[in-house]
C-alpha cells in the first residue's frame, strides 16, 4: 500500500519549491513509515535547489527532522511503532571499510530506503540526503530512525539530525575542540552556532563568532561566543590572531563553505593548529594557497561530514544535555511554518532574518 501525503519537491535547477501530492510505499523489510513532526530548512536544501549538489530532479526536500514511527517494514528490530525518533543521514553499514576499522562515522555505504517515494504520477523522487522530511511521511532506512527521549519538543530535536549536529560535532568530534582551547567560527548560521554551542560545552576559553551580520553575532552570543567579529568591518585574520594573544585559533571551523572564508580559516589558526570544513562548497570552487604556507603552518586541514557524529551516540546523548539545559538547542528555532513557507523560508535565510524556520505538522 502507498500513503498519499504532501511534500516540498524541487523539480529543477533554481526553480521555486512546490508543495506537491507524493505517494509513499509502506515499508519493505529494513525500512520505517516515520510520521513526521517537524523539519528544519537548512542551507543545504537551498543547494539542492540551486543545483549545487546534484541534478536528480525532482527533490524531495528535507532532511532536518523528527518524528513518531508508524510502521516498520520485516526484520526490523532496533525501532517499532510509536517511538520519537530524530532521523539520520548515516545509518551506518557496519561492513565498509571505515565500519571495519571502528569509525563508523567515516561509513562508506550507509543505508537509505529500497524503495523510492514517486510523485503521484509515478516519478520517482530524489530525498534530499536519502530522508525527504518535508512532508506529512516519509520513508526511511530503519537505522536512519534514532530513537531520542520523547520529553524534548520535535522543532528542537529534528535540528539535531543536520545542521546542529553538523556544527557540534564538526567542533568536538573533528576539531577535537576541548577545555582551555580557543576557536573561531566563520559563519554563525544554524551550523556555525551550533559549533559554537558545542564548543562551549567541550569548555573552550575562547570562542570568536565571525559572520557579517551583526544579529546573527548577538545570537552567536547566546549560544557561547565570548568575542564577536563583523567581517565586513574589520579584518577577520587580524582580528582573530588579536584576540588571541597574536597567534591565532586553534581550531577554526568555517561553516560557510566558501573559498575566500576557507582562507581566512587557513591564515586564522596558530601554527599547528586545525581547519574545520564544514560548509558545503559548490562544483565551481577552487582555491589557491602558497603550499609552502600549507607546509610551513603545520597542523591539519579537515572536513567535516555531518560533524563526524554517530548518531546512536550522539543524538540520545545531546537530547539528554538539551533537557538538562546544558544545550540551548531551542534557541536554533526562530520560527515554526507550515509546509507551504519553505521557499519563503529560503528568503528569510539569504536575508540572515533566522537561524533555523522549522516545518511543524
Ligand atoms: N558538513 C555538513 O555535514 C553540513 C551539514 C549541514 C549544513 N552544512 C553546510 O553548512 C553551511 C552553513 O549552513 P547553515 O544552515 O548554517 O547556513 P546559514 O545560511 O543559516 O548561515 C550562514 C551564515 O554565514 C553568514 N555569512 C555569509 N557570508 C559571510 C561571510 N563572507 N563571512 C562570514 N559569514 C558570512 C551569514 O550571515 C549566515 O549567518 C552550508 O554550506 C550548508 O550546506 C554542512
Ligand atoms: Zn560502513
Ligand atoms: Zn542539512
Amino acid at each position: 500500500m502507498a500513503n498519499s501525503v504532501h511534500g516540498v519537491v524541487s523539480r529543477g535547477k533554481g526553480e521555486p519549491v512546490q508543495v506537491t501530492e507524493i505517494s509513499v510505499p509502506d515499508p519493505g523489510p529494513g525500512e520505517a513509515l516515520v510520521k513526521v513532526q517537524a523539519c528544519g530548512v537548512c542551507h543545504t536544501d537551498l543547494h539542492y535547489k540551486l543545483g549545487g549538489i546534484g541534478d536528480e530532479y525532482p527533490y524531495l526536500l528535507g532532511h532536518e527532522a523528527a518524528g513518531v514511527v508508524e510502521k516498520v517494514g520485516s526484520g526490523v528490530t532496533d525501532v517499532e511503532e510509536g517511538d520519537f525518533v530524530i532521523l539520520n543521514w548515516r545509518a551506518v553499514c557496519g561492513q565498509c571499510r571505515a565500519c571495519k576499522r571502528g569509525k563508523p562515522w567515516y561509513c562508506f555505504a550507509t543505508h537509505n530506503a529500497t524503495q523510492r517515494m514517486t510523485l503521484a504520477d509515478g516519478t520517482e523522487l530524489s530525498p534530499a540526503l536519502g530522508i525527504g522530511a518535508f512532508a506529512e511521511k516519509t520513508l526511511v532506512a530503519a537505522g536512519q530512525c534514532t530513537k531520542v527521549n520523547p520529553d524534548i519538543a520535535p522543532a528542537t530535536a529534528g535540528l539535531l539530525g543536520c545542521g546542529v549536529m553538523a556544527g557540534v560535532g564538526a567542533a568536538i568530534n573533528t576539531g577535537g575542540v576541548t577545555r582551555g582551547d580557543s576557536i573561531a567560527v566563520i559563519g554563525c548560521g544554524g551550523v556555525g552556532d551550533g559549533a559554537i554551542a558545542g564548543a562551549r560545552l567541550a569548555g573552550a576559553k575562547t570562542i570568536i563568532a565571525v559572520d557579517v551580520d551583526d544579529r546573527k553575532l548577538e545570537w552567536a552570543r547566546e549560544f557561547g561566543a565570548t568575542h564577536t567579529v563583523n567581517s565586513r568591518e574589520v579584518d577577520a585574520v587580524e582580528k582573530i590572531q588579536e584576540l588571541t594573544d597574536g597567534f591565532g585559533a586553534d581550531v577554526v571551523v568555517e561553516a560557510l563553505g566558501r573559498p575566500e572564508t576557507y582562507k581566512q580559516a587557513f591564515y586564522a589558526r596558530d601554527l599547528a593548529g586545525t581547519v574545520v570544513l564544514v560548509g558545503v562548497p559548490t562544483p565551481d570552487m577552487k582555491i589557491e594557497l602558497p603550499l609552502l604556507d600549507v607546509f610551513g603552518r603545520g597542523g591539519s586541514l579537515k572536513s567535516s561530514w555531518y560533524g563526524d557524529c554517530l548518531p546512536s551516540r550522539d543524538f540520545p546523548m545531546l537530547v539528554d544535555l538539551a533537557l538538562q539545559g546544558r544545550l540551548p538547542l531551542e534557541k536554533f528555532v526562530s520560527e515554526t511554518i507550515s509546509i507551504n513557507d519553505v521557499e519563503a523560508a529560503f528568503e528569510k535565510m539569504e536575508h540572515g532574518e533566522v537561524l533555523r524556520s522549522v516545518v511543524t505538522f
